[in-house]
């Protein structure tokens, strides 16, 4: 196989030097045919080439003698810069001229490339500017180009997407390079740079280089009360399978009955809270029997969890008095209520109690379930995907509370934004 790749090589290098021997094509042909048994040929070297007859005879050939250049070799004169931004992105730019005695002017060369590290993949213009808005990035650029040279502006009548070929990502801006054929050629290369301030919308990766925070997801929290039971952890299976947080709102007597659930839903990014030591309704209790439902379930939290919980709590039936909300802000602690009631206690129906949520939930609603029935994790098998799949990120209620009302303030009752009465959302 080597001899014919070789005399293939032959023949190619020959073609293209413009001298074709005889010798040359002949053996090619020859030894493409396998009429010499491989055997009897004597190693190839690259001074020689071996040719046979008919008969079998070897004779060589000096190769050197058509390996001269038939030609002066041109000259590239070419300069590059790399980037690598915000420790993501790679990218280089090419410029420079090809010349040669028989081309009457230098050929212009130009290239670029941008790569994502994280996607290993190259970036194309769609991906990092608004191509809806090319409009505003030609603006952008004829008005850097006029203040980079004013004479390109006879050149600006044909500005168009072209223009936008060659760009990287520099650490100021979007670095835009055009090669002398689009600009004026005493010019030589020409690159400008429109920084992302300028760019705002049409430049796609302002969170990607951390300019810009990424914009928030609508936020629901799930919140599940009188736990924890055997469904606590199919819960968990179904929000650790599609991402997403919730709170557990849990009686401090059912704790020692599920070791390790807890744990685990700490552990995922989930919280557990307490919701009294033993679901009394606390508006009849004392001060003293309030403060012990509180702290006691809080001790028994802390033991199974490894963390104390946050300092909110859900009061059974939510039903509060002066007297319960006082307790808890002596206690430092706030209430958590809810906006979003599916009544999955009444309706033990996964329909039902998924329409309930669906049609009622939005940005900053806390919705109160139970994880006590399988009708509900049923209910939260559809409930979980279906509200991610809209957007929504699920979150727990000391998060949503950080978000829509700031610092947890002792005593105070959050309940989360609910739609006006009587109204539905479109789902
Ligand atoms: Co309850």
């Amino acid at each position: 196989m080597r001899s014919k790749f070789f005399w293939l090589a032959v023949l190619g290098f020959s073609i293209l030097a413009g001298i074709i021997s005889c010798v040359a094509s002949d053996s090619a042909s020859q030894s493409s045919s396998g009429s010499v048994p491989a055997a009897i040929l004597p190693d190839i070297t690259d001074d020689y080439e071996y040719n046979s007859d008919e008969t079998g005879n070897l004779s060589s050939t000096v190769v050197e003698e058509i390996d001269e250049p038939p030609v002066e070799p041109g000259e590239l004169d070419i300069q590059t810069e790399n980037f690598f931004i915000a420790e993501r992105y790679v990218g280089f730019l090419t410029w420079g001229y090809f010349s040669h005695p028989s081309v009457a002017a230098p050929v212009p060369i130009i290239d670029s490339s941008v790569y994502d590290s994280y996607t290993g993949e190259e970036l194309g213009l769609t991906q990092i500017i608004d191509t809806e808005m090319t409009d505003q990035a030609l603006t952008l650029l004829a008005n850097a180009l006029l203040a980079y040279a004013p004479e390109v502006e006879p050149f600006l009548y044909s500005i168009d997407k072209d223009w936008l070929t060659h760009i990287v990502l520099d650490t100021e801006g979007l670095k835009i390079l055009l090669a002398p054929d689009i600009t004026p050629w005493d010019l030589g290369f020409v690159s400008v740079i429109i920084s992302y301030e300028d760019l705002d919308d049409v430049f796609l990766l302002h969170v990607e280089l951390g300019l810009r925070e990424p914009p928030r997801l609508p936020m629901i929290a799930l919140t599940f009360d009188d736990g924890p039971s055997i469904y606590t952890g199919m819960i968990l299976d179904i929000l650790e399978a599609h991402g997403g947080n919730a709170t557990f709102c849990v009686l401090g007597n059912r704790i020692h009955y599920h070791p390790g659930i807890l744990r685990r839903a700490v552990e995922m990014g989930s919280e557990v809270i307490g919701h009294s030591w033993d679901h009394s309704n606390l508006t009849r209790l004392n001060a003293n029997a309030i403060t012990n439902q509180i702290t006691r379930t809080s001790t028994a939290i802390e033991e199974a969890t490894g963390q104390a919980p946050p300092p909110i709590f859900r009061a059974p039936y939510g039903l509060t008095n002066t007297r319960v909300v006082s307790t808890s802000r002596d206690l430092g602690y706030a209430l958590l209520h809810w906006s979003v009631d599916p009544q999955d206690w009444y309706h033990r129906d996964a329909d039902v109690i998924y329409n309930n949520i669906m049609s009622r939930a939005i940005d900053g609603s806390i919705v109160v379930a139970h994880d006590i029935r399988i009708s509900t994790v049923e209910a939260m098998e559809r409930v979980i995907p279906s509200l991610i799949e809209e957007g929504f990120q699920l979150v727990t209620a000391s998060e949503l509370i950080a978000y829509f009302y700031g610092e947890l303030e002792p005593g105070d009752i959050y309940q989360g934004l609910r739609l006006p009465w009587g109204s539905y959302n479109g789902r």
